[in-house]
């Protein structure tokens, strides 16, 4: 029977724009109580003042989660706030294209530190709580790239394989509490995600396809409803992860730079 997200308390990263903007207002409108975490303050009032339920029932705080304090005080507020958080969605993240050759150190630590070690801080923060109440749902989101590596984008599959590790891991040891874990892999996707791109080469990338970030969202929420392992969105991500499974060798010849 799938779970029914009236009430559940669900804190999501990157809520001020693109995916995460939209699973908030799925989230509220199933009944969720949604807490907006992102570094855009103006843009999480503005969604907080306009999803289903009324601003009251939502929080929306200014968070970089590159920064323990901004993580420390978002969990400890919703808990204040909530008494419990039910959902997770570890969805923040920055783009990073460049060759390995030509890569500024300071840029790629930036953002492994927003995409894989903001990831790692928020989820310890939550835990405890989950742990206490024997259950939660930590959803992630990847990318085809977070499973299979392609040229310039070395620190951006750097950090989601890093994600991917650890949520592993994590799994493995908190199944016994009855918390899930969820990876969801989306294509390229219709963001503004990819006009933020930090650079450090001019090389041109290409998206793998394309969809709508209301798509993902979708997942995201359905995910949440019905809790699964691992999904990799669309044909093309699926044709895609499955040839590299199994003839890795012929994709590293398909993805090479020419
Ligand atoms: N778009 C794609 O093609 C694509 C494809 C596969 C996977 N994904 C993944 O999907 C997720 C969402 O991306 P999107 O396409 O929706 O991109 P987006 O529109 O650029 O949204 C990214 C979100 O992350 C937030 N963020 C960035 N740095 C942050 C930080 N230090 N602390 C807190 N929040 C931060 C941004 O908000 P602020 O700037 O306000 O902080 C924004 O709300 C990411 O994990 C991305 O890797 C995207």
């Amino acid at each position: 029977m799938a779970i029914v997200l009236k009430d559940k308390v669900v804190v999501i990263t990157g809520a001020s724009g693109g995916i995460g903007r939209e699973a908030a207002v799925l989230f509220a409108k199933e009944g969720a109580l949604c807490v907006l975490a992102a570094r855009r303050k103006e843009l999480l009032a503005e969604l907080r003042g306009r999803l289903a339920g009324g601003p009251q029932k939502h929080l929306a705080m200014a968070t970089d989660i590159a920064k323990e304090e901004d993580v420390k005080r978002l969990i400890e507020e919703a808990y204040k706030r909530y008494g419990r958080i039910d959902i997770l969605v570890n969805n923040a993240a920055v783009s990073y294209v460049g060759r390995v050759k030509d890569m500024d150190i300071e840029k790629a630590g930036t953002a492994i530190n927003i995409n894989l070690l903001g990831t790692i801080r928020i989820t310890r923060h939550v835990l405890p709580f989950m742990i206490d109440r024997r259950a939660g749902h930590i959803i992630n989101i990847s990318s085809i790239i977070g499973k299979r590596g392609v040229p310039y984008r070395s620190v951006y599959c750097a950090s989601k394989f890093g994600m991917e590790g650890f949520m592993e891991s994590l799994r493995a040891e908190v199944m016994k509490y009855g918390i899930k874990v969820s990876i969801i892999r989306p294509p390229s996707v219709r963001t503004d995600f990819s006009k933020k791109i930090q650079r450090d080469s001019d090389v041109d990338h290409h998206a793998l396809d394309d969809m709508g970030p209301g798509t993902v969202a979708r997942m995201i929420a359905d995910v949440a409803k019905r809790p699964k392992r691992d999904i990799n969105m669309g044909i093309f991500a699926k044709g895609f992860l499955f040839l590299n499974g199994v003839l890795p060798g012929l994709m590293d010849k398909i993805v090479r730079e020419k």
